[in-house]
């Protein structure tokens, strides 16, 4: 990315890479100084996306968000990936996935990214408690020699 940018801000949550912030912090400082930005991409998770349109927003910069993180079958088929922009519902797959992160009805689309959070929780322990037969049979291999 340096090799192909003016400058390269990189952010992390706890400082260890580069400078510890939000990415917001760095972009709202660059909104302030350069008003020559046009338009800014933001790609990410959703609620990082969210909060870059919300600082984009009072400085009139469009905003464009790739929501092809949401996608699942990517058919137009499950429905999964609905999004809802401007009052209107839209499919990430079909008819995006990229969108102006302005028109994005951003809490909608939190609550639906959180729908199976319990289910998910569950599947995940799950799998950290499972012991795949695998690696039984390697013990057991292993033990013998
Ligand atoms: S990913 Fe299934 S309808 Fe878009």
């Amino acid at each position: 990315m340096a090799e192909v940018t003016d400058e390269l801000i990189v952010c992390t949550d706890d400082g260890s890479v580069g400078r510890k912030a939000l990415v917001t912090e760095p972009l709202k400082e660059i909104l302030t100084a350069h008003s020559e930005v046009k338009h800014v991409w933001a790609i990410g998770p959703a609620i990082m996306m969210k909060f870059t349109a919300a600082t984009t927003l009072p400085f009139g910069v469009e905003t464009t968000v790739s929501l092809n993180t949401i996608m699942i079958d990517g058919t137009g088929m499950c429905g999964g990936c609905r999004v809802v922009l401007n009052g209107g519902a839209q499919f990430v797959c079909v008819d995006g996935p990229e969108f102006d992160g302005h028109q994005v009805d951003w809490e909608l689309l939190l609550q639906r990214l959180s729908f199976y959070r319990a289910e998910e929780k569950e599947s995940l322990e799950r799998w950290e408690a499972h012991r795949c037969n695998l690696d039984r049979a390697f013990d057991t291999l292993t033990a013998v020699r």
